[in-house]
């Protein structure tokens, strides 16, 4: 058996690698590495394969947001409405531009921000909802776009997790993760769905004059050469990454198959496993099992879970260990118990798009043996 990794990018690799190696070759054979062909065909690739018009490729899902945030000129100190329960992007995003994170609670069952929670969130500062779609599925947009509109504010969607996961309308109209807020974000980080071989990011929006700030502001805030109207950043999209992430978006559906195939097997593995609770599939959303993200019981049953997985070769691992508005960096007072609790009882399990039948049943039966096995401990 091939030892179990969260994601095997190796054997990733091999696959593609006739057709990676050539793209990125080309790159480096007409030396175009910067703002290269190879950077404007995977954005119109990607434009199309996320029905969006608008693509912009940019070095990482960090700066996605932060260009993101720039475009939208928002005041000094706005609010902006965002999951506690999250990777700290977004957070550290918002105080770097003089604005205030606002946390929101999720729904614990799918992790998601529940907009139940976000018109009480609204002041007369508040400009932006930012959603995150985490683990792979799309948070309901619907219904934050409504409050959205309702209020009069903005929608950035973080799609760093779940790129290529459809989100349907009650209209059963259907649309990508990204697309559906004035303007989404994503992440090419290596072990991400879409991943490259380094950093790599890119900006989605459906408004044409979005779309021309958020290109100025990834060059410098021009326009023209040495012309600088607006403040920006150094920004971009490698062409070596733009060439292999063109030839990894054609697999990606067949990636989301591959995890999606993993997610089953577990589910139908672990339903019935006492004080283990598989993940929730929002119903109007597809997911892309990014992560495969179980909730224990209690602390206590994560820490030993985790252990024994740990001693079995099994890897796992814990997002996220502390609420963001528990952090040093972006402390707030505010209480959050759901998402409090979550980041005591969450455990994702490897899933990626090479774990071979062998692999994933030996990561089964070391679950099933360690709950046959698990004796709770009682107060
Ligand atoms: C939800 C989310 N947002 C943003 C990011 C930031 O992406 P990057 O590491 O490319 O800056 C990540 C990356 O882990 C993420 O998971």
């Amino acid at each position: 058996m091939h030892p179990i990794q969260m994601v095997d990018l190796t054997r990733q690799y091999l696959r593609i690698q006739q057709e990676a190696d050539a793209a990125m070759r080309e790159v480096i054979l007409n030396a175009t590495f910067i703002n290269g062909p190879a950077v404007k065909k995977f954005e119109t690739e990607l434009q199309d394969f996320l029905d969006c018009p608008h693509v912009i490729g940019c070095a990482n899902g960090t700066d996605a947001l932060q260009v993101a945030m720039m475009a939208l000129d928002l005041p000094p100190g706005s609010e902006v409405i965002t999951p506690a329960f999250s990777y700290a992007a977004l957070a550290e995003v918002i105080h770097l531009l003089g604005h205030v994170p606002v946390y929101a609670e999720v729904d614990p069952h799918t992790f998601l921000m529940d907009p139940a929670g976000i018109e009480a969130l609204i002041t007369p500062r508040t400009r932006v909802i930012a959603p995150v779609h985490l683990y792979g599925q799309t948070a309901d947009m619907e219904a934050i776009l409504a409050i959205a509109a309702k209020h009069k504010l903005f929608v950035v969607e973080d799609t760093a997790q779940a790129i290529g996961a459809m989100c349907t309308f009650s209209d059963e109209s259907s649309h990508a993760a990204g697309t559906m807020g004035h303007i989404g974000t994503t992440s090419f980080f290596p072990s991400k769905n879409l991943g490259c071989y380094g950093d790599g990011g890119a900006v989605f929006t459906r408004d044409a004059a979005l779309a021309e700030r958020i290109r100025m502001i990834c060059n410098h805030g021009q326009r023209k050469k040495y012309t600088h109207e607006i403040v920006g950043l150094n920004s971009r999209l490698d062409s070596l990454q733009a060439a292999l992430l063109s030839v990894k978006l054609k697999q990606l559906r067949a990636y989301e198959a591959a995890r999606n195939a993993v997610a089953d097997v577990y589910d139908a593995a672990f339903a019935q496993l006492p004080g283990i609770q598989v993940p929730a599939r929002r119903p109007g959303s597809t997911h892309v099992f990014h992560q495969y993200t179980l909730t224990l019981r209690d602390e206590a049953m994560r820490e030993a879970m985790k252990k024994d997985l740990a001693e079995h070769q099994v890897p796992t691992m814990i997002y996220y260990p502390t609420p963001l508005h528990r952090q040093q960096a972006y402390y707030n007072p505010v209480s959050m118990p759901l998402t409090e609790d979550l980041c005591l009882r969450v455990l994702s399990l490897p899933v990626h798009t090479e774990m071979d039948p062998d692999q994933l049943q030996y990561i089964i039966q070391t679950v099933i043996a360690f709950s046959a096995n698990y004796q709770p401990q009682t107060a």
